[in-house]
């Protein structure tokens, strides 16, 4: 059994004559420990996709099955407490608070976690150090460059050691040092945590260092 199983899944936005069947009878399988790539042209649904898998958008029809069991998101409490436990995610624009330093954006996704000050402490500063950005700990999101906000976005998704980590083009605008940075770290943490990685991409390099390609087209 999959660990991620998607079948024939279908959703579209609008009605009538504006209506966009954006993803058609979609059947999709990740199975645990994977690093998956989704390409496709823009428009062809893949943050859609990551949507659904993050369960922040429920599918018109089909079937999630999320390790084994059932997707029912009924209420947004069921999809936060659904991410809580078993997503990570990096958005496509970074999402940053601007008002919040480096430490506190990656301690942001530990608010719920119930752990200590001091543990949670602990944890910010092994990612932050993991990163290689623990010396920006002070520095609030303007003054950074756009690798270094990567790399915090990237921390605040996996401080809560996810089951799933879900990354929305996550070198979109990066350049190719930094770039190779950001996919060892991504690299590491599914070899080393054994976390599910699946990354939204137009990057021909980034998906050389996944295990596989999916691929969404555009109708
Ligand atoms: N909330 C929404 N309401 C209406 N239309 C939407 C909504 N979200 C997405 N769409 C439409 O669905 C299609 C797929 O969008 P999506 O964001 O999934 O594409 P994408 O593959 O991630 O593109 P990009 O590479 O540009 O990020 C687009 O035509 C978009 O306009
Ligand atoms: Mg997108």
């Amino acid at each position: 059994m999959s660990f991620i199983e998607l079948k024939r899944i279908n959703k579209s936005f609008g009605k009538k004559s504006s209506k966009v069947d954006v993803l058609e009878d979609l059947d999709l399988s990740i199975g645990k420990g994977e690093l998956v790539a989704i390409m496709g042209k823009s428009g062809s649904g893949k943050t859609t996709l990551l949507n659904i898998l993050a369960g922040i958008d429920a599918p018109d029809s089909g079937e999630y099955l999320f390790d084994e069991k059932p997707m029912k998101i009924k209420s947004a409490a069921d999809g936060v407490r659904f991410r809580r436990n078993n997503i990570g995610i990096v958005l496509q624009h970074f999402a940053l608070i601007n008002d919040f330093t480096v430490y506190e954006n990656v301690e942001v996704g530990l608010w719920e976690s119930g752990l200590s000050s001091g543990e949670k402490r602990k944890r910010v500063f092994d990612v932050l150090e993991r990163l290689e950005i623990a010396d920006l700990k002070d520095k609030y999101p303007g003054k950074l460059s756009g690798g270094e906000k990567q790399r915090v976005a990237i921390g605040r998704a996996i401080i809560c050691e996810p089951k799933l980590l879900l990354a929305d083009e996550p070198t979109g605008s990066l350049d190719s040092t930094t770039e190779e940075h950001i996919i060892k770290i991504i690299q590491d943490l599914n070899k080393t945590n054994g976390t599910t990685v699946v990354v939204v991409t137009h990057d021909d390099e980034v998906a050389k260092s996944c295990m596989r390609t999916i691929r969404l087209e555009k109708h």
